[in-house]
């Protein structure tokens, strides 16, 4: 590589920050999203971001599906440039559209922003969510949102962080007073006062002190909420965790903001030291060692797969993260798996409505690839190389249902459609023993509607979902597997590879099947 192209990657590589928004249903996602979106002047009706409004649909409600219950079904993808970066924000449903593909979007980050609503502290799916992002060791960011309304304890907060998900915290910033008394924010490592201003909070009003002992401070703050702010911060100062870069970057500590989206109060700092401490997109493991961003030639890999952008014309998009080198349009790679070379000729990218003709891309960027059906998630294409990159995680599924065709004359279409829908990952299968009826499992129960929906359009079969009362599901190891061990509260079936999988309908049954099989092993994800 010549010094001037090397210098052009690097430079495109340092401005990129590519990160998905992890948070509960209602915590302020799409608010903080639109806001952030905003900054960049990216918004355009803010592409990807659902709309609230049955009369504002989001752009990005490609499917029919999407557009009869007005939300976006699929994780996409928004770019936005602020301040000399590049930053791509992805999008993970979070309502009843909650799938598999949030998981795997998680996968195509390098940080994560997690969202709390500072009345109800980590919910339910942020939890999961939170997971994900654990087990990839990530960098992982707070913003504690609604701070404008009456909240829990910022301490109570912080200790729940600790305690149900066992990560430790530095709060950048602490807040002076909530709800209606809420004043605004100590900024504690640029010393200085963010003040909210109640109805009138256009601008934000920053005064520089020279620490929290600064009369300034007890002015701005009024004495009394001045000495609890003293006194919280004295506390955070002796007993609080010292600010580590080292375990930020590993994902062992968070920082945390204070702030109120939909005020737009505390976001612009937010995205600041955001853009600071977040990561550059990192080289990415593979099955010939670690690839760097700075490799020449270009790698990626295909996270998604989304169908039926355009029902007239039934095409698909495989979304593809890329790792390593310049994306350019027209440009040859070699798809892995089935070891062809493809052109990659109409490579888009998403905003709003339009999709935008990429003519280049960079580490960390995501693009919309044209899939005529040859992609599966988790393929890698690169060029001049012949490696993968690690294998997608599995997730367990949560929900179950039996699945029949109703037409038994269209049975082998009905075969084809869970075939490719299976291998497109928008479901997993099981098969009972003996029976040989089929199960399908996902995460989120859109999943069963899309899969029906889809059956019916490109398929044309219309099919029945019973739902299963199972809660869980575990590959099991174990050398005399027995069906008559699994026949209360759990049934033992087969997954697409023949390994026996065990559905339990409930912790409780799967719990004391453990216990009275305790040479085997219970795995949650396939071995
Ligand atoms: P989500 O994408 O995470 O589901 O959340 P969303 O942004 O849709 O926000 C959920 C609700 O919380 C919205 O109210 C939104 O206006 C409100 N909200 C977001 N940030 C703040 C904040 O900082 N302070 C306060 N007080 N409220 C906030 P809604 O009534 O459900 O919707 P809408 O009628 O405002 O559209």
């Amino acid at each position: 590589m010549s010094i001037d192209t090397l210098q052009k990657m690097q430079e495109e590589v340092q401005k990129r920050r590519t990160f998905a928004i992890i948070s509960h249903p209602d915590a302020g996602k799409t608010t903080l999203t639109e806001k952030l979106l905003l900054f960049g002047g990216a918004i355009r009706l803010a592409g990807t971001v659902k709309g609230r409004k049955a009369s504002k649909h989001a752009t990005s409600d490609w499917m029919e599906i999407e557009k009869q219950r007005g939300i976006s079904v699929t994780s996409s993808v928004m770019q936005f440039d602020y301040d000399g970066h590049r930053v791509n924000i992805l999008d993970t449903p979070g309502h009843q559209d909650f799938s598999e593909d949030t998981y795997r979007t998680l996968t195509a980050a390098d940080s994560a922003v997690m969202l709390i609503d500072s009345a109800k502290g980590v919910e339910m799916q942020t939890k999961k969510l939170f997971q994900v992002c654990r087990k990839r060791g990530i960098p992982i960011f707070t913003f504690i949102n609604k701070m404008d309304r009456e909240g829990r304890d910022p301490f109570d907060l912080l200790e729940e962080l600790e305690e149900v998900l066992g990560i430790r915290s530095y709060p950048m910033n602490w807040p002076i007073g909530s709800g209606k008394q809420f004043r605004g924010v100590y900024d504690r490592h640029q010393t200085q006062v963010e003040l909210f201003q109640g109805e009138d909070h256009k601008e934000i009003h920053v005064r520089k002190v020279s620490g929290y002992g600064d009369d300034m401070v007890k002015e701005l703050a009024g004495e009394f909420l001045y000495d609890q702010l003293a006194q919280d911060l004295e506390l955070l100062d002796v007993a609080g965790d010292p600010f580590d870069y080292e375990k930020v970057r590993t994902g062992e500590l968070t920082p945390v903001f204070f702030g109120s989206a939909i005020n737009n109060f505390g976001v612009q700092t937010f995205l600041e030291n955001f853009l600071q401490l977040a990561p550059v997109p990192t080289p990415r493991r593979s099955t010939q060692g670690a690839i760097d961003p700075l490799n020449e030639q270009f790698s990626g890999y295909v996270f998604k797969i989304q169908a039926n952008m355009n029902p007239a014309h039934r095409d698909r998009i495989a979304f593809l993260r890329i790792c390593s080198g310049k994306f350019e349009r027209g440009m040859s790679v070699k798809h892995v798996r089935p070891g062809k070379d493809i052109k990659l000729a109409q490579p888009q990218q998403f905003l709003a409505q339009d999709r935008d003709i990429v003519e280049e891309a960079y580490p960390g960027d995501i693009i919309g690839l044209f899939d005529p059906g040859i992609f599966r998630i988790g393929d890698t294409l690169c060029q001049g190389g012949n490696y993968e990159f690690d294998e997608l995680p599995t997730f367990s599924p949560e929900l179950f249902s039996k699945v029949s065709v109703k037409n038994a004359l269209k049975h082998k279409q009905f075969q084809k459609g869970v075939d490719q829908l299976t291998e497109e990952g928008t479901i997993q299968v099981f098969r009972t023993i003996g029976f040989d009826d089929m199960i399908l499992g996902v995460v989120g129960q859109l999943q069963f509607e899309v899969f029906e929906y889809r059956m019916k359009a490109e398929y044309g079969v219309e099919v029945q979902l019973q739902r299963m009362n199972f809660q869980f599901a575990r590959w099991i190891i174990d050398k005399d597997v027995d069906s008559a061990k699994f026949r209360i509260n759990s049934q033992l079936v087969k997954d697409k590879n023949n390994n026996f999988v065990v559905l339990f309908e409930s912790e409780y049954a799967m719990r004391s099947a453990m216990d009275k099989s305790p040479n085997a092993q219970f795995l949650e994800n396939a071995p």
